[in-house]
């Protein structure tokens, strides 16, 4: 049989139906694998093992970067002992998401949080040079108006959360492993 033969070639007819009918075989196949496949997809469990390290030496005091994990940003900040102060100074009454400083930082002068809005999941503004930081110097939301302060606690606007603190750790003092 040459190369070029056709359909209507009764050896290469057959092995066109045989293809069809494994090709039918297979969808079957897949359709009653799928579910068997999809449970097999890495739980949450281990979607949060993947982790980045990031080097935090180029960051200076008062300076900050944004880094993609997991498909999202996160905003790393080297505060200022101004920000950490300030941060430290706030009473857990005056919180809509009560969490002290301390709870949310590692070290003090490193801010490691989710950039995602807490309302409907926008990028707040305030992890670049010269972008607002709101109302109490942390992050602004301009969606709907949330603003974050210098430890990422929502503040004011229609957030109901404060950016979310990712898992982390120092390797090093100058290097960060997220996730
Ligand atoms: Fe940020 Fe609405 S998404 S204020």
């Amino acid at each position: 049989m040459s190369d070029s033969a056709s359909p209507s070639d009764g050896v290469t007819r057959r092995d066109f139906l045989d293809l069809v009918t494994w090709s039918t075989l297979a969808v079957g196949a897949g359709a009653i694998a799928w579910p068997l496949i999809d449970q097999m997809n890495p739980s949450a469990d281990v979607l949060a093992l993947s982790s980045i390290e990031v080097d935090i030496a180029p960051i200076a005091v008062g300076g900050a970067v944004t880094v993609k994990w997991r498909g999202k940003p996160v905003f790393i900040r080297h505060r200022t002992e101004e920000e950490i102060s300030e941060a430290g100074a706030v009473s857990l009454n005056e919180l809509r998401d009560p969490q002290t400083d301390a709870e949310r930082v590692v070290k003090p002068e490193w801010l490691i949080v989710v950039g995602v809005c807490t309302h409907l999941g926008c990028v707040p503004l305030g992890n670049k040079p010269g972008e607002p930081r709101g109302d109490y110097g942390g992050y602004f939301c301009p969606c709907h108006g949330s603003h974050y302060d210098t430890a990422a606690r929502i503040r004011k606007g229609p957030a109901p959360l404060n950016l979310a603190v990712p898992t982390y750790a120092f390797l090093t003092d100058t290097s960060v492993r997220i996730g």
